[in-house]
């Protein structure tokens, strides 16, 4: 059985060989004279290739034919799209909802439409500039990827590298009036160390706040409002403060005012207050006539006093520790007051005293009462060590008499 199933298959690829090769003849005999990184190698990894497709399907033409010339005359032999022809080569079938429902109804087929929106889009239909980025400067050509695949130009810790290929080129770029420092500076960002050292694919790409092809991702009305999809917190808390009309008013983009857009760093309390470094000093100063110097005083005194009180509990709940005595319970609770520390300094987007406050004078209260447990804790190990000491000096004392006792007798 097992020998006549080998044979038939045997066969069938006897068959079926002569067959695929007539259907690719275009394959064929392109890898005959191409070099390693000509089109029909890099083909073979190309995720079309894998989904049945041939060369024909893009370029046109008659696969069975054996010469070029031939191919050149069948009508509808698209050959080689120039620059500005290749979104619609590609749009050709990725907009064609009826084609692409067929293949794969999960796949988006907007793409060329939310292009046209884009700035590269707009640039190219606009301007013809072969500059500017079309479908294969971001998906490479004939070695395209699955986009979910991690060798795909496009997948997530690959993209600032695609985007910094044109972006990060000072003299790509000269002639255009815009800064070239994208990429350096998103590398040091929270954002590029975790995405790009630790593959925290949560972290924003380039495309998570710009978009895959249009001039936003969807659903939003300007770039500068992707923070809060991430940071929803955040954003509700500014959303309801005195800065979002203030702000609006004075064209001021919510986050990166403070955060920056690219070098977005980790951010510290040194941000707040009204010494050096506070980033509250470059709007507010003192009497000029609203409450935001006062607030940002506050703000910075209410952390730092959480700050000291959670220092001061944690100091003393280490004392007890090395005493040996159970701190379970107020480790537990010293949690508590770390996490109103991290409430706290999120609340600091309320740009409201009394909103802090609810945060941080809970904490205190909690740091307090740590702190006055582990005072009793260690306050508990002492009484013991005396009880201990006493309790030591009544055996010894009877360990003497009778000792004592012993020596009269055997005297
Ligand atoms: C018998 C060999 C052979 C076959 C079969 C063949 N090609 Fe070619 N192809 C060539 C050669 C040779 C060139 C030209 C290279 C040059 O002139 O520099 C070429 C050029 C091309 C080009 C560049 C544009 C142009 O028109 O010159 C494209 C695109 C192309 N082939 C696609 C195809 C497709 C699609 C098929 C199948 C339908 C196919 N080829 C079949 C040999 C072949
Ligand atoms: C998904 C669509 C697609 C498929 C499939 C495809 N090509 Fe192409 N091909 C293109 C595009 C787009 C260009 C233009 C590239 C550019 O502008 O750099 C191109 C350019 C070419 C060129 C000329 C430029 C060069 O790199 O030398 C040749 C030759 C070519 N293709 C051959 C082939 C062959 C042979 C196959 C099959 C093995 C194939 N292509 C499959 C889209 C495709
Ligand atoms: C002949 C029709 C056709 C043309 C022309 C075409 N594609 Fe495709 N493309 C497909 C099909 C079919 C798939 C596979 C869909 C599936 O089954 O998931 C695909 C898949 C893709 C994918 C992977 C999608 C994913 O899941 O991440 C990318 C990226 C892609 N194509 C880009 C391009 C680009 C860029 C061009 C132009 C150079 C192009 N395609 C031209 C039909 C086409
Ligand atoms: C500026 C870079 C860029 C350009 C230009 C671009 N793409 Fe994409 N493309 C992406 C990114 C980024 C993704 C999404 C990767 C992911 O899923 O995270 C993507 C995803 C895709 C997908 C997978 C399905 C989807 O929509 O998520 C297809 C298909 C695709 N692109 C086709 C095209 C076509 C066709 C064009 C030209 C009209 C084009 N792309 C132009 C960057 C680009
Ligand atoms: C092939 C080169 C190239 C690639 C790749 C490329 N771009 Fe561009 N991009 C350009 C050019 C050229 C401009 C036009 C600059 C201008 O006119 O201001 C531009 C403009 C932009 C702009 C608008 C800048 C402005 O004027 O406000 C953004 C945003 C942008 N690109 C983001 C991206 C992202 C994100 C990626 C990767 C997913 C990417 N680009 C990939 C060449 C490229
Ligand atoms: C966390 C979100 C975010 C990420 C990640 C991000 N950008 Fe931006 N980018 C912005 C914002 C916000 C602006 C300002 C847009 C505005 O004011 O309209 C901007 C502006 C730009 C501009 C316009 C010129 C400039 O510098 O102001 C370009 C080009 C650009 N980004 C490219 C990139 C590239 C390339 C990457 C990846 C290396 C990237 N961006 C990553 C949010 C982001
Ligand atoms: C796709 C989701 C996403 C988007 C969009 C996003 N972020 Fe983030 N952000 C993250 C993740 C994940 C981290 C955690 C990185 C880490 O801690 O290493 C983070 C970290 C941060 C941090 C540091 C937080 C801390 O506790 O140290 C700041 C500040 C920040 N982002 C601001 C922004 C701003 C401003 C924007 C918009 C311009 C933005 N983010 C857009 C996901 C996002
Ligand atoms: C980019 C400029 C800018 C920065 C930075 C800034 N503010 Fe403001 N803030 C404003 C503007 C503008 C107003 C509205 C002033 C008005 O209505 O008179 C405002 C209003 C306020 C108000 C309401 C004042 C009132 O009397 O209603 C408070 C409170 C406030 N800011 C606190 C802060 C704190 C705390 C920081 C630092 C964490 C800060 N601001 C950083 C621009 C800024
Ligand atoms: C007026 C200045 C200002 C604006 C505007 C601002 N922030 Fe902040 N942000 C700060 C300061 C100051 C800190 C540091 C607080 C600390 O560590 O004591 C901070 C800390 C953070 C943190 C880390 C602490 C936490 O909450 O987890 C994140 C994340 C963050 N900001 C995101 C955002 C987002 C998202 C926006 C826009 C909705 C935004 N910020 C707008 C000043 C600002």
């Amino acid at each position: 059985m097992l020998r006549n199933l080998t044979l038939f298959t045997l066969t069938f690829a006897l068959f079926a060989l002569p067959a695929m090769a007539a259907d690719s003849n275009c394959l064929s005999c392109h890898q005959d004279f191409e070099e390693q990184d000509g089109p029909s190698h890099k083909f073979i990894r190309d995720i079309h290739r894998s989904k049945g497709l041939d060369c024909v399907d893009c370029h046109g033409g008659d696969p069975t034919l054996e010469d070029m010339d031939d191919v050149r005359e069948v009508k509808g032999y698209r050959g080689v799209p120039s620059h500005a022809e290749v979104p619609r080569f590609c749009g050709r079938c990725h907009s064609d909802a009826a084609y692409m429902g067929q293949r794969n109804p999960s796949l988006p087929t907007d793409q060329l439409d939310k292009y046209k929106t884009s700035v590269h889009g707009k640039l190219l239909f606009g301007k013809g500039d072969k500059n500017t980025a079309n479908c294969i400067s971001c998906h490479s050509v004939h070695d395209i990827a699955d986009s979910r695949t991690p060798h795909s130009t496009v997948y997530a810790t690959n993209i600032p590298k695609t985007c910094g290929r044109c972006h990060a080129d000072e003299v790509y770029m000269a002639k255009y009036n815009i800064p070239t420092d994208q990429l350096a500076d998103y590398q040091q960002s929270v954002h590029g160390m975790a995405l790009l050292e630790r593959g925290d694919l949560g972290a924003p790409a380039c495309n998570d706040c710009h978009g895959n092809h249009g001039a936003t991702p969807p659903g939003f009305s300007s770039i500068s409002n992707v923070c809060g999809n991430c940071h929803a917190l955040q954003w509700e808390l500014f959303d309801n403060s005195p800065h979002k009309i203030a702000y609006e008013e004075n064209d001021f983009p919510m986050c990166e005012t403070c955060h920056s857009n690219h070098k977005i760093l980790r951010p510290s309390d040194d941000m707040l207050g009204i010494t050096e470094g506070s980033v509250c000093l470059e709007c507010h100063a003192q009497d000029d006539g609203n409450h935001g110097y006062e607030t940002a005083a506050a703000v910075a005194e209410s952390v730092n006093k959480l700050l000291v009180a959670h220092l001061g509990a944690r100091a003393l709940l280490n004392d007890a520790i090395t005493k040996g005595m159970m701190t379970t319970d107020e480790e537990f609770r010293l949690k508590e007051v770390e996490s109103a520390l991290l409430e706290t300094r999120s609340m600091v987007h309320a740009f409201n005293i009394d909103s802090v406050l609810s945060r941080s004078e809970a904490g205190v209260a909690k740091a307090d009462s740590v702190t006055a447990n582990a005072a009793s804790l260690i306050d508990e190990y002492y009484f013991r060590r005396r009880g201990l000491v006493v309790a030591t000096v009544i055996i010894a004392i009877l360990a003497i008499a009778l000792y004592v006792k012993i020596r009269r007798m055997a005297g």
